[in-house]
């Protein structure tokens, strides 16, 4: 049972954090440029809309209302004769598979944060060779700075919501959102930013794919942290005056917002030097220190802050996804938070030893199945899978198993919802995002062809 209770703000600024994370940083703008820009983002727009918005809601309400960690609240929520529901609230482990490779990236950007003190790479050619050696090669390297993102997160969930998650976040999320649109503003002076701009914006249709789509509604998931219940622990300790439409309505903005900021200062770079978008996961540890290089000593300082930025998202994100299964075991298992966190670390941090091998010249092989690393495998699992059969689940329950008067009685007490707006909702709950869920699902599974 929960006790500690978010401020207002606090609790805006933690499921931002959770939210904001390397996902839009690193990831948004790398999809994008896969994709080819415009009609991606169009997509992903419309899919944080219709689908994401919607569901951030209900994970926000089963949280406030069950007030709990995730299997009780899915248990206490349900009718009584549906209570192997508490089965759904198993999603709150997606975020420690997730946290098994999300902390080997934080520890590859604190390696960053390290070595770009050393300056940084003259051409492409040098940076990709720079950034295939710490993958290939590194393995002490990689394991000590994973370990150090682990210890980090885990004191910071040890301390708990006021004094750890609360507290980091309030200081983390301004500083980050300082610096990239600090950031902005500068590309904005450059010849690159109108370029970048109608890279994102102007929709090329012919990118644009069946495996686009998908990847979008996987991503919508990701960077919203929706199904796998961290907005929805975080929710537990909800301030009781807060309003659940408002604050999934400010955090979708925020994170939305930032991944746009994020691409179009990463794109103006590299269209300032002509390089090209479409890089895949080296995007930012590849292509961009060397673009930054042509400032000289600014291009160092812009690589730090950016790098900072890029660290503070993901501890903000990665103490969300942690936090509802040291919930859950403090709940349900009598644990004490110090022993949950150190268990649960553990063992992330062990598979993600073995993440860090699997793209190992050295080891690859033997941590790969079926030709795939494990680390891709770990990552497209729960992006792919997890997390929107993890939102299925959400809008099911919302939509259809809850009781129909407590969920409205809910979301129109403060006045937070008018009649309109909870009818658009209930509909888009109870059948825009499962079809598209559904949709989504077999056509990964290649029931559907687009
Ligand atoms: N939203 C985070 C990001 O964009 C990742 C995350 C997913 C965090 C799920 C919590 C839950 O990087």
């Amino acid at each position: 049972m929960k006790v500690q209770r978010f401020s207002k703000i606090g609790f805006i600024l933690a499921a931002a954090g959770s939210a904001v994370g390397l996902g839009n940083i690193w990831k948004f703008p790398y999809m994008t440029g896969e994709y080819g820009g415009g009609a991606f983002v169009l997509v992903y727009l419309i899919i944080i809309a219709f689908v994401g918005f919607s569901v951030m809601i209900a994970e926000m309400l089963i949280g406030a209302l069950g007030r709990s960690d995730t299997v009780t609240s899915f248990e206490k929520l349900a009718p009584p004769n549906k209570k192997y529901w508490k089965l759904a609230g198993f999603m709150g482990f997606n975020g420690i598979i997730i946290m098994t490779f999300y902390s080997v990236v934080i520890g590859w950007i604190f390696y960053y944060l390290y070595s770009l003190l050393r300056g940084l790479p003259t051409s492409t050619d040098q940076a990709k060779a720079a950034f295939d050696n710490l993958v290939g090669n590194e393995v002490l390297a990689q394991i000590f700075f994973h370990t150090l993102a682990v210890v980090i997160v885990g004191y910071i969930v040890y301390r708990g919501i006021k004094g750890g998650i609360e507290r980091i976040n309030l200081i983390l999320m301004p500083a980050l959102m300082l610096i990239l649109f600090g950031l902005l503003a500068y590309a904005m002076t450059l010849d690159g930013f109108k370029e970048a701009l109608s890279f994102m914006f102007e929709p090329k249709w012919e990118k644009l794919n069946s495996e686009a789509f998908v990847r979008a509604v996987g991503h919508s998931f990701f960077t919203l942290s929706l199904g796998m219940g961290a907005i929805m622990t975080y929710a537990a300790s909800l301030p009781k005056e807060a309003s659940i439409t408002k604050t999934a309505f400010i955090v979708t903005f925020m994170d939305t917002l930032i991944a746009l900021v994020a691409g179009l200062v990463i794109f103006s770079f590299l269209f300032q030097f002509g390089a090209k978008p479409g890089q895949g996961p080296g995007l930012v540890f590849i292509s961009l220190p060397t673009i930054l290089n042509n400032f000289g000593t600014l291009g160092i300082f812009f690589a730090l802050l950016f790098f900072l930025a890029l660290a503070f998202a993901g501890i903000t994100s990665a103490i969300s996804l942690v936090e509802p299964v040291v919930q859950y075991l403090i709940d349900r298992f009598h644990m004490t938070r110090t022993k949950a966190v150190i268990f649960i670390s553990f063992i992330y941090w062990l598979v993600g030893v073995g993440a860090i091998l699997s793209y190992s010249n050295a080891w690859g092989k033997i941590f790969s199945i079926g030709g795939k690393p494990l680390f891709d495998i770990l990552e497209y699992t729960t992006d792919s899978i997890l997390l929107p059969l993890g939102g299925l689940l959400i809008a099911i329950f919302v939509g259809y198993v809850m009781q129909k008067s407590q969920v409205k009685a809910h979301l129109q007490t403060f006045n937070e919802m008018n009649p309109t707006m909870y009818r658009i909702w209930y509909f888009s709950i109870r059948y825009i995002a499962p079809l598209a869920l559904l949709f989504m699902m077999l056509n990964l599974l290649g029931v559907i062809e687009l």
